[in-house]
């Protein structure tokens, strides 16, 4: 299982090469990979959230991280970058299995999107693993996943995993560890 190509771990100590582009297909204005893409629309659909939701951040290449990167260095220094942001080839975003979602709203904050523990925004929550995603970096985990906690940040590992990750409260590297 720890093979499952929806399981690959890319974090802090564990970088990756993305995927190519012409691999991932459009899914509310941003790229993913085909199966986290077609769950993502049908989740969506599901809980009638396509038109109060939107992915603000998809699959990233290696120099668009880089930008994101260095702009946030810019613009918020470099505690707050390396809170929210991950470094250029170890951000989960190069596998097209990570997308950012945000309420949508006039003002969109590009790395902290809102994305509350209410409304719609946990309706969608509580139904995404159904759909195979996680909440990546919960706020209790920042020790294990080195990131702060990201209530806007999910992650495609597929159904049978989500449940099992989402009832037994462990992220990505627990599940792993524990498989
Ligand atoms: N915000 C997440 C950690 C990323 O940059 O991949
Ligand atoms: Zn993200």
């Amino acid at each position: 299982m720890i093979n499952d190509k929806y399981l690959i771990l890319v974090n802090w100590e564990n970088p990756c090469r993305p995927v190519k582009r012409d691999a991932l297909i459009p899914v509310s204005g941003v790229l993913l990979e085909s199966e986290a893409a077609e769950n993502l629309k049908n989740l969506l659909i599901s809980i009638n959230a396509a038109e109060k939701i939107t992915a603000v951040s998809g699959w990233r290449s290696v120099t668009e991280q880089r930008r994101i990167w260095d702009d946030s260095v810019k613009e918020n220094g470099m505690d707050f970058t390396r809170k929210y942001v991950a470094a250029p080839r170890h951000s989960e975003h190069h596998t097209g299995l990570a997308v950012d979602l945000a309420l949508k709203k006039d003002r969109i904050d590009f790395i902290c999107p809102d994305f509350p523990y209410e409304g719609i925004c946990q309706e969608f929550r509580q139904n995404a693993p159904m759909y195979g995603f996680v909440e990546r970096y919960p706020e209790n985990k920042r020790h294990i996943t080195k990131i702060f906690h990201e209530p806007w940040h999910f992650r495609y590992v597929g159904r049978k995993h989500a449940l099992i990750m989402t009832t037994e409260n462990l992220t990505l590297e627990e599940y792993l560890n524990a498989l």
